[in-house]
């Protein structure tokens, strides 16, 4: 699968020519707070990071989230698969949040999963005092399962992180809101 569309928004694969646009997102200290990627996020670990991931393939995919309307990378997405369970993360560019993309990119990624890849659950998790995303992960379904620590090398310190499953029928119950369903009846996959 080389892409997934949504509404506002196509999920690809990441090209070297994204670099500068993953650099602006990542090195934002507000962004970088909630993950763990490195910080600051530099061009050289940009160049990396795709290089390792311009094609995908059953065990890993990498998504670049691209605007349609203007063409730019907004974020990334992935789901890699380990111990027999797909699991990843999700990052928006700060100035793209709070709009509904995260929720497009959740729900496309979940139904990619479900539907292409046929997984069963999905694993995820949140940094503890990250209530955006836990209330973004709950509305789609997710469900606690624990919690570990996790090192955030943007505040240099160890993290409580909640880890959360999705399952495929709490994610089908969570679509019957009508305003996820318009969303998920508009990824074309
Ligand atoms: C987390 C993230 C992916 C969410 O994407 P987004 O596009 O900003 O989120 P959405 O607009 O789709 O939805 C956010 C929801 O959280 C709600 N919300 C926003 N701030 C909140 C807060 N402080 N507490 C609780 N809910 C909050 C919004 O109202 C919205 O809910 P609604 O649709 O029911 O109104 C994005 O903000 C991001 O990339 N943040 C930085 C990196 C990060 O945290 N990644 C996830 C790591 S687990």
């Amino acid at each position: 699968m080389k892409s997934i569309e949504t509404e506002r928004l196509i999920l690809r694969e990441w090209t070297l020519d994204d670099v500068k646009d993953q650099v602006e997102g990542l090195s934002n200290f507000e962004t970088a707070k909630n993950l763990t990627v490195p910080f600051p996020y530099s061009e050289k670990n940009s160049i990396e990071y795709i290089s390792r991931h311009l094609k995908n393939n059953e065990n890993s995919y990498a998504f670049a989230v691209v605007l349609k309307e203007t063409g730019k990378v907004i974020g990334g997405t992935s789901l890699d698969l380990n111990d027999g369970k797909y699991g990843g993360g999700i990052w928006l560019n700060e100035d793209y949040t709070g709009k509904g993309y995260g929720t497009e990119v959740w729900i496309a990624r979940a139904k990619f999963a479900f539907e292409v890849l046929g997984a069963n659950e999905i694993e995820n998790g949140y940094f503890k005092f990250n209530d955006r995303s836990r209330h973004m992960q709950e509305k789609i379904g997710c469900e606690i399962v624990g919690e570990k620590t996790n090192f955030c090398p943007a505040l240099n310190s160890n993290v409580d992180e909640i880890r959360v499953k999705l399952t495929k029928s709490s994610f089908y119950n969570a679509m019957k809101n009508t305003k996820l369903r318009k969303v998920y009846d508009k990824v074309i996959l």
